[in-house]
């Protein structure tokens, strides 16, 4: 499977993700237009929302690297990718990027990035996490209502949206809590 399988190939310049390792990958749906302009995910308005919302909830952003199910804009309108388009774009950009990253957690942002990484449609809203697997490593899927909807409609999805970042902020806290300290012993360089 490669990009050139892709169906609906819009933009010339797919966004890859260059990065190393991270605690938290974001998983959006697609790069909206300023995304595929400046060639990096979640830079326009959802994406500020997004990382202000993380700095709110003191979750650090050099842990966190943003990616999106399907990497090139998906032309006038945002139309919604099909399974087709996810499946062979996933496959050649998001999947590689999860073995780089090795994620302990997984932020799906909106309903269809749920669905790729649970196999189900489920609510954003009902939604709570599962775990998944990949390479025998476990990664914690959580998921959140998308930012462009919460702009869109504050009044609806506003506290949501929050309540579940700041789920996410707790699990990290609770995990790096829960990790053992070893460089706290290593007294005089030894
Ligand atoms: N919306 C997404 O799902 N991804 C982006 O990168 C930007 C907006």
């Amino acid at each position: 499977m490669s990009c050139t399988d892709c169906p609906r190939r819009y933009d010339p310049t797919p966004h890859t993700y260059q990065g190393t390792q991270q605690d938290i990958l974001v998983v959006g749906e697609a790069p909206g237009y300023q995304e595929y302009q400046r060639g990096e995910p979640f830079v326009g308005q959802s994406g500020r929302l997004l990382r202000r919302a993380f700095e709110y909830y003191h979750i650090p952003l050099d842990r966190v690297a943003f990616t999106n199910l399907v990497s090139c804009w998906p032309g006038p309108g945002n139309p919604k990718p099909t399974a087709r388009v996810i499946s062979s774009c996933a496959a050649y950009n998001l999947e590689p990027l999860i073995a780089l990253a090795q994620p302990r957690i997984i932020l799906a942002v909106g309903s269809l990035a749920i669905k790729y990484f649970t196999g189900k449609i489920l609510s954003v809203m009902a939604y709570q996490s599962t775990e998944i697997e990949r390479d025998h490593h476990l990664i914690r899927i959580f998921s959140v209502v998308h930012p462009a909807a919460v702009l869109r409609y504050p009044a609806t999805y506003r506290v949501m949206f929050l309540a579940q970042i700041k789920y996410v902020a707790q699990y990290l806290t609770d995990m790096v809590q829960s990790q053992i300290p070893t460089a706290l012993f290593k007294l005089d360089g030894k």
